[in-house]
């Protein structure tokens, strides 16, 4: 599978919100370490600890918009709750894959779940940052 790392294009130039996000990515890097392992269900744990690791994340992040006035607050807030729905959706399909290939085929979904609709979505709000 892909190995998933860090990129500097990922970065939005706050260093709480970059760190909540590094530590996403090694959560999931773990996912794919454990999963070539064929230990499943330490992989399964650790999508959890991904879920839950996301909502704290979003509460946090809610929290650091609302303090610096970005105006399209309510928006994103909205984006995050359909994320936490698709997050628990995926956590469905991880969690009832028994065969290896559908659990790699979750994983991949993860992967562009947290890179695009996590951590590239909060790119809108990176020029307001700059100019804060
Ligand atoms: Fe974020
Ligand atoms: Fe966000």
């Amino acid at each position: 599978m892909a190995k998933l790392k860090w990129l500097p294009s990922f970065e939005i130039g706050h260093k709480a919100l970059d760190d909540d996000h590094k530590e996403l990515i090694e959560i999931l890097d773990q996912v794919d370490t454990v999963l070539a392992s064929g230990d499943n269900e330490r992989a399964k744990d650790l999508v959890e600890l991904l879920i839950d690791s996301v909502r704290k994340h979003f509460v946090h992040e809610e929290a650091v918009l609302a303090e610096i006035g970005y105006p399209r607050l309510r928006g994103h807030e909205n984006h995050h709750i359909r994320i936490l729905e698709r997050a628990d959706k995926i956590r469905e399909n991880f969690n009832s894959a028994s065969e290896q290939a559908d659990l790699e085929r979750v994983y991949e979904d993860l992967v562009s779940f947290l890179v695009a609709d996590i951590i590239e979505a909060d790119t809108e709000f990176k020029s307001y940052l700059q100019h804060t």
